[in-house]
């Protein structure tokens, strides 16, 4: 379980590299991993027109999707000044949170914030998303 964490934290380092951030200069990756024991990296792609920028959890969890996964284990999450190794924790944005909630079980599903393999927090979406509106809202008559 912690080899498996520190793969996928390595694996989000190494897609952070492929950030397109031009305009933050704050390059994210993230590495996400589905029920099906595959791993989707993704980086933050960014554009002069500012609002199209795309997360690196969402380009991850896109393309996942894109590929037929359903379901998902956890995502690690790193960011910080470009160029730079991180120096603090990268939470998730509220889109991103919202984003996951669609697929991810909100007390099972973990957000590992990294700074490095040796340095991480381990959080449910549910503690990042608290009483979220997602799919299964739809079904109730409320919360
Ligand atoms: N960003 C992410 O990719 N993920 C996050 O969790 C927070 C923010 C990106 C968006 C933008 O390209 C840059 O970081 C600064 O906000």
């Amino acid at each position: 379980m912690e080899a498996e964490v520190e793969r996928l934290i390595r694996l989000a380092l190494a897609a952070r590299e492929n950030a397109y951030a031009p305009y933050s200069g704050f390059a994210v990756g993230a590495a996400l991993q589905a029920a099906s024991g595959r791993i989707y990296t993704g980086a933050n792609v960014e554009n002069a027109a500012f609002s199209p920028t795309n997360c690196a959890e969402r380009s991850a969890l896109f393309h996942a999707v894109s590929q037929g996964e359903r379901a998902f284990v956890r995502i690690a999450i790193v960011g910080g000044p470009k160029g730079q190794a991180p120096e603090s924790l990268c939470a998730p944005c509220g889109v991103c949170r919202q984003c996951l909630l669609e697929f991810c079980d909100p007390k099972q599903f973990e957000c590992i914030l990294a700074v490095s393999t040796e340095q991480y927090e381990r959080r449910s979406l549910e503690e990042l998303l608290p009483l979220g509106f997602g799919p299964s809202s739809l079904q109730k008559k409320g919360i």
